[in-house]
């Protein structure tokens, strides 16, 4: 059971604070740059706006009903098949997978921090050189700054909802929030920057195919953090009279507002310094250093800024991917928190020395099977298996299986008019949706 209460920002900011991560700001300009800008950056905002929204609705609410650990929470709001519907909490518990790589790349922003402090690499070539020798020899780099991430996790874990996640997220939030509208005033003084806008919003839709499709619906639900329980077990800690419509709608527009910032920042850099963004995870581990290197000193300022906010960004997701699991072992399994945090702790941390093993020139061959090491295997389950079927089964427990009224009494109110609309996207639109990405991204369908 629940004790503690977050306060209203407290919530606020924890929510987004789960939804903004490493998603936003490394993965989505580089996902974008690679399908080809405009038209994957309108798909994915439909996507948010559409079913995102829907989706982060019905998991806030099944969270702030059922007010239990994630397990606890279907269960109890189950008419019937409590004992089935118990599986789909069990989905929920899945983010500490997602921790696997998710502490590892946290590391490696740490060790990125610490470069920036130095003369950063003054070539693309140099720069990959750096990374890769980080990813295939840097063993005792990466375990060392994932110990860090672990630490930091944990010991923010064992302080609980209340003097942990929301205080760590009331500082850390507006502190990231502050460095990414500072860049981006910065940039729009550069040359470059209508360059930037055009590149992502102008659609281009011959680069639409059905991948770069599926893979911005996918990442819609991975920037929200949906269907993995994140935002389910934040919001059995709301208080009673909390208005979920306005807290989901301010996570999702902080959390757009955010990725398309870090977007318009990174690719006016690019182009004003004549680099081309680099294809794939590389883009801020290595076409963004050696831009920074060609801004001089100021260079050297803004990479700590972006770095830290990154680390930040990374550390609130982090949290979020623990604790379903965290505060099931507490009301199932009557663990002390300090206890539960510390085991979900070990247990993250040793799959993600796995993860680091994999990637590791000496090793990566006993960590790969069937084309994916242990680290690429971590996100691929995740982000397109388990994160999809976890939303699937949150939007067809909400729009089918609870009970009409109870759903409707609380949010009729809050939505007016929009609440049928709302209605029949939870039942109808968001499961077809969530099908077609999951059987798109296994490769199971493509158009
Ligand atoms: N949303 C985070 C990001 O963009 C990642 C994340 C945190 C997440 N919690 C989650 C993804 C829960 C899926 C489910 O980096």
């Amino acid at each position: 059971m629940k004790i503690a209460h977050f306060s209203r920002w407290g919530f606020l900011m924890a929510a987004a604070g789960s939804a903004v991560g490493l998603g936003n700001i490394w993965k989505f300009p580089y996902i974008a740059g690679e399908y080809g800008g405009g038209a994957f950056v309108l798909v994915y905002i439909m996507t948010v706006a559409f079913v995102g929204f829907t989706v982060m609705i019905a998991e806030m609410l099944i969270g702030y009903l059922g007010r239990l650990d994630n397990v606890g929470s279907f269960e109890s709001l189950a008419p019937r098949n409590k004992e089935k519907w118990k599986f789909a909490g069990f989905m929920g518990l899945s983010g500490t997978l997602v921790m696997f790589y998710y502490s590892v790349v946290i590391g490696w922003i740490f060790y990125y921090i610490g470069l920036s402090f130095d003369t950063l690499p003054a070539t693309i070539p140099e720069a990959e050189l750096i990374y890769n020798t980080m990813l295939t020899h840097g063993l005792w780099t990466q375990v060392f700054y994932h110990t860090i991430a672990f630490m930091i996790t944990t010991a923010v874990l064992m302080r609980g909802i209340k003097g942990g996640i929301e205080k760590f997220s009331l500082i850390l939030m507006p502190g990231l929030i502050l460095i990414i509208a500072g860049m981006l005033i910065y940039a729009m003084n550069l040359d470059s920057f209508s360059r930037a806008v055009e590149y992502m919003f102008v659609p281009d839709w011959s680069k639409l195919t059905s991948e770069a499709f599926a893979v911005a619906v996918g990442h819609a639900f991975f920037t929200l953090s949906l269907g993995m329980g994140a935002i389910m077990i934040y919001s059995a800690s709301l208080p009673k009279e909390s208005n979920i419509v306005r807290a989901a709608l301010f996570v999702i527009s902080m959390d757009t507002l955010i990725a398309l910032s870090a977007g318009l920042v990174l690719f006016t850099f690019l182009f004003q310094y004549g680099a081309q963004p680099a294809k794939g995870p590389g883009l801020v581990f290595i076409s963004l250093p050696a831009v920074f290197h060609a801004m001089g000193a100021a260079g050297n300022v803004l990479s700590v800024l972006f770095f830290v906010a990154l680390a930040f960004a990374g550390l609130t997701s982090a949290v979020s991917l623990v604790e379903p699991m965290v505060q099931y072992l507490i009301d199932r399994w009557k663990m002390t928190r300090a206890k539960a945090a510390i085991s979900m702790g070990l247990f993250f941390y040793f799959f993600g020395l796995m993860a680091i093993f994999s990637e590791l020139e000496s090793t990566s061959q006993l960590l790969t099977w069937g084309g994916r090491n242990f680290f690429d295997w971590s996100d691929y389950i995740t982000s397109n298996i388990l994160l999809p079927v976890g939303g699937l089964l949150m939007a067809i427990f909400v729009g089918h299986v609870m009970e009409k009224e109870r759903v409707a009494s609380v949010l009729r109110t809050h939505m007016g008019w929009f609440y049928p609309v709302w209605y029949f996207n939870v039942r109808y639109v968001a499961p077809v949706a969530l099908v077609f990405v999951m059987l798109n991204l296994m490769g199971v369908i493509v158009f």
